[in-house]
This record gives C-alpha cells, sequence and structure tokens, in this order.
C-alpha cells in the first residue's frame, strides 16, 4: 500500500479526491494536509511514495515541498501553465490542471506517477553506478600513468602508495613484497596506523597480511585488533581501524602485499575491495615491471663495470690503478658504503691493506691482520667468503673494532682473492645499514674478487718480468763487454780502443743532439762495432801488409757478417747501425752496400768519424800511428766526401 499526501487548501476539491481514492480500493492510503505548514509535519512524521499539491497554498506555494527523495506532483489551475513549466523545472515529477474530472482522475494519476518514479529512479541508480565507474576507471587510468613514470622500484611503490591512499580517501596502509632470501615480506611503504601497527619484516604466513599473501586471497578485517586473523604477536595494534589486505601478483606468483586500512566506524565497501583488486594487479605488473628493469639495468651495468675493470688490468701494469678503478665499480655497483682491498704481504702471512673507498676515518687503512686473524684473516686462511650481516653484535670479528665503532659499519662481507690456486689478499664490503645480499649480489661480488686477484697476480708477474729481464739485460751487456774485449785482442788494436772510440761516440752523439733513450743503443752498437771482424781469418785480420784486393773482399764482408751476427737477438736489433754501417761514406763510396748521406744512420755518421780518428792515432801491423794535425787534416779533407760535414764540425769542437 502505498501513502499518498495531498496537500490541498479547498475542502470541496480535497472532498473529490478523498471519493475517488475510496473507490479506487485499499491500494493507496490517502493523507489530506490544507496547509504549507501541515503538509511540512506529515512529511517529517510518515514516508509517503507521492506528494500532490496544489501549487497556490494560503502560507506558500507547493513547489516547496519538492524534495529528491519523493516524487512531488503540482496542480495549477487553467491559466497558468507557465507556472506548472517552472515546477518541473524544480523538479516536480508531473503537473496537472486542476479540474473536476481531473480531481476525480487522481488515482489513476498516481499510479501513473509513480510507476514514472520507479523508473526515475532506476535512471538515477544506473547513472550512479556509471558514475562510480567512470571515477573507477579514472582511478585506475591516474594509478597506471602514475606507475608507468616511476623509474625505479621505491618511487613506484611511492606512487602506489599515495595515489591509493588519495583514492580511497584514507590515511593508513602498507605495501610489503616478498624477499626471497630472506624468505620473509619485508614492508617497503607505510602510511598512517600501517606504520607502527605492522612489523617491517613479517613472516609469509603470519597474521593477517601473511595470510593474504600465502593464500593470495584478499582478506579483509572490520577492526584489525578484533580479527581472529590477527596473530597475538601483532599487539601494536591500534584499536578503531580495520581494512583489507590484498594480494599483489604477477603473471606467475604473489609478490606482495598491499594493506588498506580505514577508520571505524567506516568499512571498505565491496566496491572499493573491487576498485583495489584491479589496483593491486596494476601494482602487480608495474613491480613486476620495475624489477625486471632495475635487474636488467643493474646486469648491464655491472657487466659494463667488468669490462672497464678488465680494460684497467690488461692496459695498465699499476696495480693500485686497476683496483682503484675496481674499489670504486664495487662500490657503486654493489650499493655498499666502503671497500677495501687486503694484499697478503710477500712472507703470506699478513693481510695489509692496499687501497679503499668510502671511509671516513683513517682507520682501515692502519689495517694490519696476521692470516686467520678476524674474518678477513679467517678468510684467507680458509679459502671461503664470510658474511657478517650485524656488526654491532660481532663487530671486533673484523679484528678492526673501530669499524663499528667509528665508522658506524653494520654489515660486512669479505672474499678471499684467489688467482691461480694462491690466495692474493681480500676484498671487503662495509655497509653502514643492513645487507640483504642477493644471488645476483653475491655473484656479482664474486666476479670482482676474481678480477681484483687478476689485477695483483698481474702486477705481482709484471714486477717479476721487469726483474728478470732487468737481470737478462745485465748479463748481456756484460757479454757484449767480453765479447768486445776479446776482439781488441784478436785484432792487436791498442789496449781500451773500443772502450775509448765507445766514449767518444757517446759523447759526440750527445753533443749532435741525439735523445738519452737512443744513446744506450748506440753505446751497444759502438762496443759492438767490428764484432763481424770474428768471421775475417787471422792471416787476413792480422797480415802486417796492405790488403791484395781478394782480402779485401773478405775484410770489407765485416759489417755484414756483424748484421747477421747481431739481427736474431732481438734487444741488439736497435743497435744494429753502427756494426752495420760504420764503413759506408757520404758519398756512396763506402761497404757494405753503398748507402749515400742521409740514409746511413745517425748513429753510424757519428762512429765512423771517431773509428777513423781513434785507428790512425793507433799503431796498426801494417803502419805506425799518425800525428794528430796529420789525423785532422785527413777527416777535414774528408767531410762531405766521406764523413757527415757537420758532424765533423762538431766532432773537431768536441777534441779541442
Ligand atoms: P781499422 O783498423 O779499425 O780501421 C778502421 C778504419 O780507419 C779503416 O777502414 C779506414 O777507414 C781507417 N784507417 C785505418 N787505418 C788507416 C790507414 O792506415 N790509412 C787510412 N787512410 N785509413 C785508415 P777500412 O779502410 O775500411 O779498413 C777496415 C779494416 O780493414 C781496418 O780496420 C783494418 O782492420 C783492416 N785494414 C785496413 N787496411 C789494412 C791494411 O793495409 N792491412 C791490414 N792487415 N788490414 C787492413
Ligand atoms: C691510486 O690510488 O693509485 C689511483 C688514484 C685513485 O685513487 O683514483
Ligand atoms: C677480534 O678479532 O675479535 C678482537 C680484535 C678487536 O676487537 O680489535
Ligand atoms: C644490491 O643488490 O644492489 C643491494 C644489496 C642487496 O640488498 O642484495
Ligand atoms: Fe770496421
Ligand atoms: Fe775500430
Amino acid at each position: 500500500m502505498a501513502d499518498i499526501l495531498l496537500v490541498e487548501d479547498e475542502p470541496a476539491h480535497a472532498e473529490l479526491v478523498r471519493r475517488a481514492f475510496d473507490r479506487y480500493g485499499e491500494q493507496f492510503r490517502l493523507v489530506i494536509a490544507a496547509t504549507l505548514q501541515e503538509a511540512r509535519s506529515q512529511v517529517a512524521a510518515g514516508r509517503f511514495s507521492l506528494i500532490i499539491t496544489d501549487w497556490r497554498l494560503p502560507d506558500g506555494e507547493g513547489t516547496e515541498l519538492i524534495d529528491a527523495h519523493v516524487p512531488v506532483v503540482v496542480m495549477t489551475s487553467h491559466g497558468s501553465e507557465r507556472l506548472a513549466v517552472d515546477a518541473i523545472k524544480a523538479g516536480a515529477l508531473d503537473y496537472l490542471v486542476k479540474s473536476d474530472s481531473a480531481l476525480m482522475d487522481m488515482p489513476h494519476v498516481a499510479e501513473r506517477a509513480l510507476r514514472e518514479w520507479n523508473h526515475v529512479i532506476q535512471r538515477r541508480a544506473v547513472e550512479d553506478e556509471l558514475r562510480l565507474r567512470v571515477s573507477d576507471l579514472e582511478a585506475v587510468s591516474r594509478l597506471s600513468t602514475a606507475l608507468r613514470t616511476a623509474d625505479t622500484l621505491e618511487d613506484m611503490v611511492a606512487r602506489l602508495m599515495d595515489e591509493t591512499l588519495a583514492l580511497m580517501n584514507t590515511a593508513h596502509g602498507g605495501l610489503w613484497l616478498y624477499h626471497a632470501v630472506a624468505g620473509k615480506l619485508v614492508r617497503v611503504a607505510a602510511r598512517g596506523n600501517s606504520e607502527a601497527g605492522f612489523a617491517p619484516t613479517i613472516e609469509a604466513n603470519e597474521c593477517i597480511i601473511g595470510k593474504s599473501f600465502s593464500s593470495s586471497m584478499s582478506v579483509a578485517a572490520k577492526e584489525f585488533i578484533t580479527d581472529p586473523n590477527l596473530d597475538s604477536r601483532n599487539t601494536t595494534i591500534q584499536p578503531g581501524w580495520g581494512g583489507v589486505c590484498l594480494p599483489i601478483h604477477t603473471a606467475h606468483e604473489t609478490i606482495g602485499v598491499l594493506l588498506i586500512g580505514v577508520e571505524l566506524p567506516r568499512e571498505i565497501t565491496l566496491r572499493e575491495q573491487n576498485l583495489l583488486t584491479t589496483l593491486a594487479e596494476i601494482a602487480g605488473n608495474a613491480v613486476h615491471r620495475t624489477q625486471l628493469h632495475e635487474q636488467t639495468q643493474k646486469s648491464l651495468h655491472r657487466l659494463s663495470a667488468l669490462r672497464a675493470i678488465d680494460q684497467a688490468i690488461t692496459g695498465s701494469m699499476d696495480m693500485r690503478l686497476s683496483l682503484s678503478i675496481l674499489t670504486e665499480q664495487a662500490r657503486t655497483q654493489l650499493n655498499v658504503d666502503a671497500v677495501s682491498v687486503l694484499t697478503l704481504d710477500s712472507n703470506g702471512q699478513m693481510l695489509e691493506y692496499c687501497i679503499g673507498r668510502g671511509f671516513d676515518t683513517k682507520f682501515a687503512a692502519r689495517t694490519r691482520l696476521r692470516l686467520g686473524e678476524g674474518y678477513a684473516g679467517v678468510a684467507a686462511l680458509e679459502r671461503r667468503p664470510i658474511f657478517a650481516p650485524d656488526l654491532s653484535v660481532t663487530g671486533s670479528a673484523t679484528g678492526r673494532h673501530e669499524l663499528s665503532t667509528s665508522e658506524f659499519f653494520r654489515a660486512y662481507y669479505v672474499v678471499p682473492l684467489i688467482a691461480k690456486g694462491h690466495v692474493k689478499g681480500v676484498l671487503e664490503i662495509f655497509h653502514r645499514s643492513p645487507l640483504q645480499p642477493e644471488p645476483d649480489w653475491v655473484n656479482f661480488l664474486e666476479a670482482l674478487a676474481g678480477q681484483a686477484a687478476i689485477a695483483i697476480e698481474n702486477a705481482e708477474l709484471f714486477e717479476t718480468i721487469q726483474r728478470s729481464n732487468t737481470e737478462l739485460i745485465m748479463a748481456y751487456d756484460a757479454t757484449i763487454e767480453g765479447w768486445s774485449r776479446a776482439l781488441d785482442l784478436r785484432d792487436h788494436e791498442t789496449e781500451g780502443h773500443t772502450q775509448r772510440v765507445t766514449d767518444i761516440t757517446i759523447r759526440l752523439a750527445r753533443a749532435v743532439g741525439v735523445p738519452e733513450e737512443a744513446l744506450i743503443h748506440i753505446h751497444r752498437g759502438a762496443l759492438l762495432h767490428d764484432i763481424g771482424k770474428m768471421g775475417v781469418p787471422d792471416n787476413i785480420l792480422l797480415k802486417p801488409g796492405p790488403l791484395t784486393d781478394e782480402e779485401w773482399v773478405s775484410m770489407r764482408k765485416h759489417p755484414q757478417y756483424a748484421y747477421e751476427m747481431l739481427y736474431p737477438i732481438h734487444y741488439l736489433r736497435p743497435a744494429l747501425d753502427i756494426p752495420y754501417c760504420h764503413h759506408e761514406r757520404m758519398d756512396g763510396s763506402g761497404y757494405p752496400r753503398g748507402i749515400k748521406g742521409d740514409g746511413i744512420p745517425l748513429a753510424a755518421r757519428i762512429f765512423s768519424i771517431v773509428d777513423v780518428w781513434d785507428a790512425l792515432r793507433s799503431d796498426r801491423p801494417y803502419r805506425a800511428a799518425w800525428s794528430d794535425e796529420k789525423i785532422k787534416e785527413y777527416i777535414t779533407g774528408r767531410a762531405a766526401t766521406h764523413f757527415d760535414r757537420d758532424v765533423v764540425s762538431v766532432f773537431m769542437a768536441l777534441i779541442q
């Protein structure tokens, strides 16, 4: 039965309507009010399905009764249809023009009006639903956009949290992601009550959050504190708020839980839960994508870090430079506060600080640990990495308590550096907050340790090669001097001819401007200049008289012999110019090749002057020594034809 309120000040009209309804039957119950005031108190007292009112009432206008929740039909008199239109605009459901027949037909009007009102209500519900869906879609789209532009997981998580809370119009929420190595849910965001209420790390099936995670289902609680799903362990939860936990999944797995809380008496509606489920889905995909992206980025960075270190090691024999690049890369790529390398001393007993990054004090640089002492010493002795997650408990076990008391390091990781089966030292990682090393992180650390070991090994190898090279060269040079002395003796040269021409050649070369680094080769070349005479038979070499043409052929082969003897010795190759070319002449009349001018190596042009000068000062089996005057004339006379004119003038000034 529908209650209908008729507001009619004209008793005759009211009577007509009453009779009409009476005849109509039980379907309607009619209440009549004669004034606006009376109508208002009736409306306040009961719920009417329909109000039919005169437009004009003694104490006001019927349109004042119009309200969104009850349909109102307004009656006007003839000639005032314009008012009826205004009434409709003001929200009246319908109007009718008063006449006796209209009044008597009122039950049909009421019936029609109620039917129409039903439609209005349904339409409104649909509109409301549409509005909500649009606003949900907007929320979803806003969140998607926000998450898409986030670069890092951290950034994304913050946006997810803030957007979701703004959307839900609440201040309380948190996000936990599952950390595979720790085997726990780790809080990555917390707002409002959630911060103090729920623990930062939660076991995978602990309390309402863990239950949502392990079941992969939403779990709602009207009030957290009284919810049976809440473990007694979570005693910090305040009363007066409840909410819902939503699992966050990727395509393959559940990766975390989103908690949204509201203060009582509010409860999260089903519609809100549905929306949150959608948001959690978006979040799952975004988190997954960001994690993948971060992992890829990390792998790429780490790969290029390894390449850079490789290049540093192969490109430089400077171990400190290689390790300096390595420790810097370690610090950045492993995202830790400090890194150091300790190397084992030559006795293999002491680990000593070699290089470090990120230390605030000088304590680390003073590190000296015996094998077996502290974590580093044990790592080196037992050839295994050691991880100390919390130095506040085991700080002194680094063997350097200052590293926890003054540098405030919390976590520590040490890896032995092993190359070709030998321990070279250790790589140490320090962090001022806890570390939860993931397999990737550990792999990279181990790769770095391998590189560091190679860098140290290379440096040692290089040092050894350098040392043995130096020793070899010293041995060679001693041999060369021995040869040249033997040659002098065989040639019956005056004692010290070779040594003398060598000394003077060096002085002349310096005076001519030959660079210092070339002098060592000139030195060796001069000492060996007539080494080729070893191939000249004694009867020719030691002949007391002039040589025959045939003998000259043999004698003139001595530079070629020198070339053949010395060329195979790598380190003497740069010294060949003098032994091979010291009998060439500027005009091309020399031997063995008859080369000319600048085509003759400068070292040979320098040397030949000194050689002839010294030869002529000495007695030979075939002639006596010449006078200095005669020698000078001889050489000066052959400047330009035999000798280099410029070098001759420098030489003349030198022997002055
Ligand atoms: P060496 O005795 O060491 O002489 C080196 C160069 O000094 C000679 O190259 C030549 O340019 C100059 N020189 C030495 N002694 C004389 C000299 O008495 N007169 C002149 N004008 N120049 C002299 P060279 O001529 O190509 O000779 C190469 C080597 O042949 C000499 O080395 C020496 O071992 C040998 N040799 C040269 N002439 C004779 C000779 O008459 N009898 C013998 N037994 N050996 C000779
Ligand atoms: C070094 O330590 O010898 C290299 C310089 C640096 O630390 O960058
Ligand atoms: C230790 O190595 O455990 C003691 C040494 C220290 O605390 O410095
Ligand atoms: C990192 O991998 O970059 C940080 C260390 C960790 O939490 O595993
Ligand atoms: Fe010679
Ligand atoms: Fe000579």
